[in-house]
């Protein structure tokens, strides 16, 4: 039996794979204008980390995770419960306690870009392996992490990815979901509220109800959104600081004409949300919709042992940006099809065809070439299928005269040129 790729992960292949990387090349760039560095933290991480940082009560940790126990080294040592990590966020605080990082000057702009793992249920746009690009910005509130500035500054950094990638047709939900000072009468209101209908909502929702009723807002089971409906919304017990700083963020918004939606249902499925919380939507990717989502999270530092230091972040799904630029990408993969292929001519070529190769390359043309069992009619064949123009015969007359025939495919035309006349006319191309 072959062996396949697992379910719920994937190989990228080219040419898709010039796409991906156009996303992240158009990404660092736009990062760069911002002032973001980048930040590459570890695959795994303690177990710990993410049932602090995102919360024991989500969908994530509390059924999505890829968790095993580590072979303890010594006797006398325990075995240490390990996680591959399913987001970047705590990783990213976390690094920022262990290397005192707010230490530096200003507010910690930081970026990341790599793969990520949940045991979903894989889906065309849901992923086991998925791809992020997420940004946070964290730092002391003297240096002005707590500031509604931040908020509308990522917000903008977003669309202009968005416009540089020709991502259209977006919608940006908005809503605030409060700091936890206005958390405790709203859970009261909701548990109160869901006390006569919970019996009647899924399992799922039965158990927040319990542990967290917020989380009852994740819900995607149709029969208990007429019920979800119903309930009482965080935005009706915002407390005065909570409003003025999500009225702030709304204001700059609009002053820099970034188009945005409220939607009081969106309490996005981590725990370490305060105040602001936003997802980009797409409709035309379907049933996963959300190109990207984050948000404030301004008590977890503090969650994981650290200093206070609100923050404020992103996370692209990648896969989710590839396929919503995939529709209109023809034109802008960029063009992949090495220049020249050198042939070799009979046998014994294979030595001076590498050798031809490699000082074409080192010029800086991009340089396919054959085998020397090749017959000339075959190597043409090839450097056809593969889109090859130029094919550079090379033989034992040619080796002696510094003198290649150059054959152009299209034209039929055949020229002799040395390695330099080769290198030039190339460039010029
Ligand atoms: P998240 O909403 O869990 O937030 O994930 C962010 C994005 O990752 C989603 O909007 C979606 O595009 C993509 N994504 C999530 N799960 C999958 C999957 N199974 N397959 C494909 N794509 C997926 C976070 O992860 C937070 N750490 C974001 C954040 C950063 N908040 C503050 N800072």
């Amino acid at each position: 039996m072959t062996i396949k790729a697992v379910r719920g992960t994937r190989d990228l292949l080219p040419p898709e794979t010039a796409l991906w990387n156009r996303v992240e090349q158009t990404a660092r760039e736009v990062f760069a204008l911002y002032n973001f560095s980048e930040i590459r933290t570890p695959i795994f991480e303690d177990t710990q980390l993410f049932a602090r940082g995102v919360g024991e009560a989500t969908d994530i940790v509390s059924k999505e995770m890829y968790t095993w126990e580590d072979r303890a080294r010594a006797q006398s040592e325990k075995a240490q419960s390990l996680t591959l990590r399913p987001e970047n966020t705590a990783g990213v605080v976390r690094a920022y306690i262990e290397h005192r990082l707010w230490e530096g000057p200003g507010l910690q702009k930081l970026y990341y870009i790599g793969a990520q793992f949940r045991r979903e249920r894989p889906q065309k746009g849901r992923y086991r392996q998925f791809y992020q690009i997420g940004a946070e910005v964290i730092g002391p509130p003297t240096a002005g992490s707590e500031s509604p500035v931040r908020d509308a500054e990522v917000l903008q950094m977003l669309v202009m990815l968005l416009n540089r990638l020709e991502i259209k047709d977006w919608t940006l939900q908005l809503n605030s979901v409060g700091s936890p000072s206005s958390r405790p009468a709203f859970n009261d209101a909701l548990r109160k509220a869901l006390n006569g209908v919970v019996d009647r909502m899924c399992v799922d929702c039965q158990r927040r109800a319990v542990t967290n009723p917020l989380r009852v807002f994740d819900c995607k089971v149709p029969e208990d959104q007429p019920i979800i409906e119903k309930l009482p919304r965080i935005s009706g017990f915002l407390d005065e600081a909570d409003r003025k700083h999500f009225d702030q963020v709304q204001e700059i918004l609009r002053a820099t004409g970034v188009p945005f939606l409220i939607n009081d249902r969106l309490v996005r499925g981590l725990d370490y949300y305060t105040r602001t919380a936003f997802e980009f939507t797409q409709g035309s990717l379907g049933a996963q919709n959300a190109l990207l989502g984050g948000g404030r999270y301004d008590g977890l530092s503090e969650a994981l042992g650290g200093p206070r230091a609100p923050g404020i972040g992103f996370a692209i799904g990648e896969d989710r940006f590839v396929m919503a630029l995939a529709p209109t990408s023809g034109t802008h993969v960029p063009e992949l099809v090495p220049q020249a292929y050198v042939a070799p001519l009979g046998e014994g070529m294979n030595v001076a065809a590498a050798k031809l190769a490699s000082e074409l390359r080192s010029a800086g043309l991009r340089v396919e070439f054959g085998d020397e069992s090749f017959r000339l009619k075959k190597s043409f064949e090839t450097a056809e299928k593969l889109g090859i123009q130029k094919v550079i015969i090379i033989g034992e007359d040619e080796t002696k005269s510094g003198e290649y025939s150059v054959k152009d495919l299209k034209t039929g035309e055949q020229q002799k040129m040395c390695i330099s006349e080769i290198v030039e006319r190339n460039r010029r191309r």
